[in-house]
């Protein structure tokens, strides 16, 4: 059974940083060096990062669990115009391909919903062919590229992808 809960309390929020460190570090370095990835471990998924998300940001995080535990994450950020931000969509590698990435979909689609907005968007890395496909097949098309300076010398080569509600 999954279960996705909204990440009410300070030690939530820490249990999750634990986790996005340790899923972009499993993950991430076939993309990015590990010089970016600790940069933005430490700017976007640090508990203090999240938390400035959470409480000026308007940022809302997710804890994703099943029978063994958490399992994953989300974080969504609905904008002030019609458009709902899917910002965070992840899962440790033994429960990838297992279904739960659909039912974490449905349920950013029904935040979505309830909070009146038309489509949903993210940005993805250009290299992250595995995400990419997943989106497609939930729906998601690629509307535009964006190249991001995150500061350090680093970039984010991402595509934008949007889904119409
Ligand atoms: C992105 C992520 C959450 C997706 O979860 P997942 O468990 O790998 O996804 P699933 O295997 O459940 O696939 C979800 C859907 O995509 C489909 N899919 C998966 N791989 C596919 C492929 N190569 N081509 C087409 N469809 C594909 C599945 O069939 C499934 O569709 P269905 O529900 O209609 O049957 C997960 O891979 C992850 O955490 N990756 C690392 C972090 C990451 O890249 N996050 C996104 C950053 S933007």
């Amino acid at each position: 059974m999954v279960r996705i809960d909204r990440v009410e309390t300070d030690e939530e929020l820490r249990e999750v940083a634990e986790l996005a460190e340790k899923i972009w570090h499993e993950f991430f370095p076939v993309i990015l060096s590990e010089e970016q990835i600790d940069y933005m471990v430490e700017k976007f998924q640090s508990y203090n990062a999240m938390k400035e998300q959470v409480s000026h940001q308007n940022y809302c995080y997710f804890s994703v669990s099943d029978n063994d535990g958490l399992c994953g994450y989300i974080a969504v950020k609905p904008e002030k115009d019609s458009r709902f931000f899917l910002s965070k969509l992840y899962l440790t590698k033994e429960r990838r391909g297992k279904d739960i990435a659909s039912e974490m979909m449905s349920r950013v689609f029904s935040e979505a919903e309830k909070v009146g907005k038309k489509t949903v968007y993210l940005t993805v890395n250009k290299h992250n062919s595995h995400a990419v496909c997943v989106y497609e097949k939930k729906g998601f098309k690629i509307i535009d590229s964006v190249v991001t300076d995150i500061g350090n010398g680093f970039v984010m080569d991402d595509y934008i992808m949007e889904y119409r509600l």
